[in-house]
């Protein structure tokens, strides 16, 4: 029984409760889709293609952005957007939401400094399967001067939608630092010449862009159940898929208190 106790609590610590660091929600986002067999597989699989097999420094960014495309196409969307839409209240937080979707292949490089947005614009307008989505991105996601308060009416879930179905596209977007929920794509409209306007026009659709951040924000108050880190029955599950079977049978039942407290500590 005292063995089971110990066994029980090391479980709760490398199950990441409780957390000094406060509760972090992409980390809650990413033990959900470990928990779930395909959107871990799909996740497994943009990962081995965005890090590249052969040298560190290159990557195979069209099989990594392809394999972005399949996570949010096929994974489950309220696990998959909750990796890409968790909120953050913390540095460590944000900077792993950052990370999540490997921006050093899917987003940014290979050089230093980002190209001019025209670029990744014009090969999006080229692109069969990027044309459509920045297309309905813009009209998902743009004011409308028609609107009181310039968002469509409900238009946060259709543009999370659009956003996501941009990431493994040439216009990539990711969170730009980790000390704001600020997004865009790699890409600066500096050096657009006569062409500056259309530049800082597509850029603005995700730098300034008050209905993108409102919808960003109102998917953290339908934060979905399935990810929320106090769902017993969530805590339960990966409890039960221990390999090995130690807290089993009535080591199992002995850990039901400590899962039941677990809000109130
Ligand atoms: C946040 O970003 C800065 C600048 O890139 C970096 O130096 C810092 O280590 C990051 N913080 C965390 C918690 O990762």
């Amino acid at each position: 029984m005292a063995l089971c106790l110990v066994s029980a609590l090391l479980l709760l610590l490398l199950l990441g409760w409780p957390s000094s660091a406060g509760p972090n929600r992409c980390v809650d986002a990413a033990e959900a889709c470990t928990a779930d067999a395909r959107c871990q597989r799909l996740r497994t699989e943009y990962v081995a293609q965005c890090l590249g097999r052969a040298a560190p420094a290159t990557c195979a960014r069209a099989r990594c952005r392809r394999a972005l495309r399949r996570f949010f196409a096929r994974g489950p969307p309220a696990l998959t957007h909750a990796l890409l839409f968790c909120a953050c209240t913390s540095p460590a937080c944000a900077e792993r939401r950052r990370q999540t979707f490997v921006p050093a292949c899917a987003f940014s490089g290979p050089g230093r400094a980002p190209p001019s947005c025209l670029q990744p614009l014009d090969a999006c307008e080229h692109s069969r399967i990027c044309r459509p989505r920045l297309l309905a991105f813009q009209a998902s996601c743009a004011p409308v001067s028609s609107y009181p308060d310039g968002c469509m009416q409900d238009q946060a879930p259709s543009c999370r939608r659009a956003f996501a179905g941009l990431v493994g596209t040439a216009v990539t977007p990711n969170y730009v630092d980790n000390a704001s929920a600020r997004v865009a794509p790699w890409c600066h409209c500096g050096a657009s010449g006569n062409r500056r306007e259309e530049c800082e026009a597509f850029r603005g659709l995700f730098t300034s862009n008050r209905c993108l951040d409102g919808a960003i924000q109102a998917f953290d108050s339908g934060w979905p159940r399935q990810v929320a880190g106090w769902d017993p029955e969530h805590r339960l599950l990966q409890v039960s898929s221990v390999p090995g079977g130690a807290l089993e049978g009535g080591c199992l039942l002995s850990l039901l208190p400590i899962l039941t407290l677990q809000p109130l500590l």
